[in-house]
């Protein structure tokens, strides 16, 4: 069943006021809603359609009348209301089964928490209802539990009242003032310690911060605290919005499908994105807490205030959310750092996305199963069209075109041509052409070629941008593509840029607007060739093809002032090392001396971040490489990649010591203290790569650290030597961490990303181990994600990582549709390699394809994956 975008039709019936009473309990728990409706037409007489799914139907009332038979009919997934009246109260009881909820949607019941989940569609599996994001109602929720395990009663708004009754139970009243959608609906019982804080608003109104965790993670929360006030202040001083209820609530469990979820008041929260002490949490675990607290925060106005006409509206929300996140975290931390980040992570999980058979528009046309489509086209792809948005209209004219947004569609379900619409309407800009981006997938590949006349003293750009057909979309359009560029003379200076236009004349730097399929620029009095840095900062997300050579690369890796281009040069220069070495299939056994010579600049350079340092000192990824190759060369990427790394540890083998020994310093939090610790950690590992006598000053570190950032560096280290017999390692590390299952999450994801032969079978017998848990979403991807992101090991040439990988989605599918269908992706890429190994991954794939309840999730991946066979 495929929903359509241009199906759209408002709701016939509103909900003016929802009243929900329930009663928890873990085996049967039972769900009374009051909903007063009311039609929206005059004359229809249509059945009305509310959505249920798994629920037990008790009692059905009309305006409090007992509903005949006659007038109702329980269909597959909904209830119909045969004769609606045009205003009334509908009243329904069902039983609902939260501890054999193992899909994690709706409300479940784990570890001992009653939780809820219920973007998308969860919250049909709670009550019937209209669930759609268009329909917005007030609600009050007065919950029942038993005392004793359930002190704590949560759900979204204000706290009214709260009672005790029989049988060891007791009550709380909420009520939530601003009408919602149902999938920002949320309810927790439990029994959760809690940390308070407040925080008071530009206008002066003191909201309560409280942070719901287990008792024994009460000293767990400071980061989370802090994060969370630092983006209420962000969201103040950058967009002028403040908090609107006198509460705001976290909770932190185990059990969880996704990173987080923006439910109003009460966001609940993967423990993963709250819960760190320096001897638990890395570095990157406090970097990944700052970035999600604040995009749940962000919410409250993009997403909440203003929410979703309809689903396939989700990157109004996601995309304009995570650019709000990757703002606020590039202005508390470095900007440049955080943006090599950001384009790393689109460039490893969107471009593959946007290039195989799972590709979509960031606004998509067609669904099976709205979960799968929380992509990196929807959240990625979308923050970096507002992204070039924001690029264009510049800070100022953005932040009135979000003024005008927010003061038009409060309290309002809207789309992106309404997002698109306000910030034409402030600006008085015509973003027609942008439209594009949102309804056109795949990844434009821009060719740009430069021309240097000494003669007239000319230089001329010429910049074509083409892209490869994508599922559904044969033929693609130019697409408006802003190049932010300089160039630099051959002794290392911008040059101002004089040309045909002149706005912004004598400028060292300038948006070039590419917006046909080809288009050339003509700089004046240029006087010597220059070399061009296009594509600053990252200004679009395409693939460039400069047409340069390394001598180039190797210029602009030492002279470019944009930190994400000298960057961009400095991978560049690794990557055209390590494709050369596949080519000729044999290891980057040898540095080639201008990639030797830009690392030699960097290593020797005190004075820059070090954080900065660490980032032009990493190679590019193996799947990146990958990316660049018409086949994916597994072996050969593994081999020519650890070749490179050998050769950099000995060629610099005194100055990697160097740093690793200067490096040292006490623990500290702080941002610098971090990018020390990420430099050092590379260090070790160069040293180790080529060394192999390090192995001991590895064990030391491991042994010593007093962070987890620096034990974990080296565990991992250690795990993933080739040949070292490290079973005491593993073993010891267990042992120290087995009551923290954030950190044996990373025992599990280290060994099953391991580059070893024999991390198949260790897998097979890790998912025996009697920490491995079906039901928790973390762990099953600690161990089943990091194999399929496993490459060596995934892409065996006898396909059994395909065969175990397929084995365990089959398995997972009866349980947890959602992170099934997800742990398929790494099979959707096919196509990408050899004809043996497509045809094993096929097979794979159509072995999944003939099981038996087939979920709608896993079904809809694998047949589009399917398709194109
Ligand atoms: N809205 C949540 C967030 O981005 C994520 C919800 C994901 N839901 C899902 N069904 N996958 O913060
Ligand atoms: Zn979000």
């Amino acid at each position: 069943l495929v929903i359509h975008r241009e199906d759209y039709r408002p709701p016939r019936f509103v909900v003016d006021a929802v009243d929900l009473d329930i009663q928890l309990d873990p085996e049967l728990t039972q769900v009374r809603a009051r909903l007063h409706l009311r039609r929206q037409s005059e004359a229809d007489d249509q059945p009305l359609r509310l959505c249920g799914e798994g629920l037990a139907l008790l009692e059905i009332r009309q305006d409090g009348q007992t509903l005949p038979k006659d007038q109702y009919r329980l269909e597959e997934g909904a209830l119909l209301l045969l004769h609606p009246p045009r205003d009334f109260v509908l009243e329904t009881l069902v039983q609902i089964r939260p501890i054999a909820n193992t899909a994690l949607s709706g409300l479940y019941f784990a570890n001992g928490h009653f939780i809820t989940q219920c973007e998308a569609e969860g919250f049909r599996r709670i009550t019937y209802y209209l669930d759609r994001p268009d329909v917005l109602a007030r609600f009050g929720v007065t919950l029942h539990a038993e005392q004793g395990p359930h002190p704590v009663l949560l759900a979204n708004g204000n706290r009214i009242a709260a009672g005790q009754e029989a049988h060891g139970r007791h009550w709380v009243r909420w009520e939530d003032p601003f009408p919602k959608p149902c999938y920002l609906f949320a309810l927790v019982a439990g029994d959760l310690g809690c940390v308070r804080d407040h925080f008071r608003t530009a206008s002066g109104r003191e909201v309560a911060l409280e942070i719901y965790v287990e008792a024994h993670h009460l000293d767990a929360c400071a980061q989370a605290m802090d994060a969370l006030q630092r983006a209420m202040a962000w969201d103040e001083r950058v967009y002028g919005r403040e908090y609107d209820l006198d509460r705001y609530m976290i909770v932190a469990t185990d059990t969880f499908n996704m990173g987080a979820m923006e439910n109003k008041g009460l966001n609940i929260f993967n423990s993963k994105y709250v819960l760190a002490r320096p001897e638990t949490a890395t570095d990157t675990d406090y970097q990944g807490i700052e970035s999600v607290i604040a995009h749940e925060y962000f919410h409250n106005w993009t997403g909440n205030r203003v929410t979703l006409r309809d689903w396939f509206q989700l990157s109004l929300k996601e995309g304009l959310t995570v650019f709000r996140d990757q703002e606020f975290s590039a202005d508390e931390n470095s900007r440049g750092v955080q943006r090599i980040g950001d384009v790393r992570r689109l460039r490893a999980a969107q471009f593959p996305e946007d290039a195989g058979p799972l590709a979509h528009p960031v606004r998509p046309d067609a669904y099976i199963e709205i979960n799968n489509f929380y992509t990196a086209t929807v959240y990625e792809k979308g923050a970096e069209v507002v992204r070039m948005i924001h690029t264009v209209l510049g800070a100022a004219a953005f932040r009135q075109g979000m003024d005008l947004y927010f003061a038009r569609h409060d309290g309002q379900a809207v789309t992106i041509e309404d997002f698109l619409a306000a910030m034409e309407g402030a600006t008085g800009r015509d973003l027609a052409a942008f439209r594009l981006w949102y309804s056109q997938a795949g990844t434009p590949v821009v060719h740009a070629a430069g021309r240097y006349d000494p003669a007239q003293r000319r230089y001329s750009l010429t910049l074509r941008q083409e892209a490869a057909p994508t599922p559904g979309q044969p033929e693609k359009r130019p697409l408006p593509i802003p190049v932010r560029m300089a160039l630099f003379s051959p002794a290392g200076q911008a040059m101002p840029l004089r040309g045909q236009e002149e706005d912004g004349a004598g400028d060292r730097e300038r948006i070039l607007m590419l917006d046909t399929a080809e288009q050339t620029w003509i700089f004046t009095e240029v006087s010597e060739p220059p070399i061009p840095s296009l594509l600053r900062g990252f200004s679009a997300p395409v693939r460039l093809e400069m047409g340069f050579g390394d001598a180039q690369r190797a210029f602009l890796a030492s002279h470019d002032d944009d930190p994400f281009n000298r960057w961009e040069a400095m991978q560049g220069l690794a990557l055209q090392a390590l494709l050369a070495a596949i080519d000729q299939s044999h290891g980057a056994g040898v540095l080639p001396e201008l990639l030797h010579g830009a690392l030699a600049a960097v290593l020797s350079d005190a004075q820059m971040d070090p954080a900065y340092r660490a980032e032009l000192l990493t190679l590019p990824s193996e799947d990146y490489v990958g990316e660049q190759m018409a086949v994916i060369d597994v072996e050969g990427i593994h081999c020519a990649r650890e070749a490179l790394r050998r050769a950099m540890g000995s060629a610099f083998g005194e100055q990697w010591a160097a740093d690793y020994e200067s490096l040292a310093f006490p623990y500290s939090r702080d941002g610098v203290s971090s990018g020390r610790r990420r430099l050092r950690n590379l260090a070790l590992a160069y040293l180790l790569a080529s060394d192999a006598s390090y192995l001991d000053r590895t064990r030391q570190q491991y042994r010593q650290a007093d962070n987890m950032t620096d034990h974990l560096a080296a565990f991992s280290l250690l795990v993933h030597q080739p040949d070292a017999d490290v079973s005491d390692i593993l073993a010891d590390f267990y042992q120290r961490w087995q009551q923290h299952p954030l950190v044996i999450d990373k025992w599990f994801a280290i060994q099953a990303s391991a580059p070893r032969p024999d991390t198949l079978a260790k897998a097979q017998a890790l998912l025996q181990h009697p920490a491995f848990d079906w039901r928790t979403p973390n762990r099953v991807r600690a161990l089943l994600g990091s194999l399929g992101a496993n490459a060596t090991v995934f892409h065996a040439a006898d396909g059994s990582g395909y065969a175990f990988l397929a084995a365990q989605i089959r398995h997972l599918d009866e349980l947890n549709p959602q992170i099934a269908a997800r742990l398929a992706t790494p099979l959707s890429r096919w196509q990408r390699y050899d004809a043996q190994r497509q045809g094993l991954m096929r097979q794979a794939l159509e072995d999944l394809a003939g099981k038996a309840n087939l979920s709608r999730d896993l079904g809809e991946v694998l047949e589009k994956s399917l398709k194109l066979a």
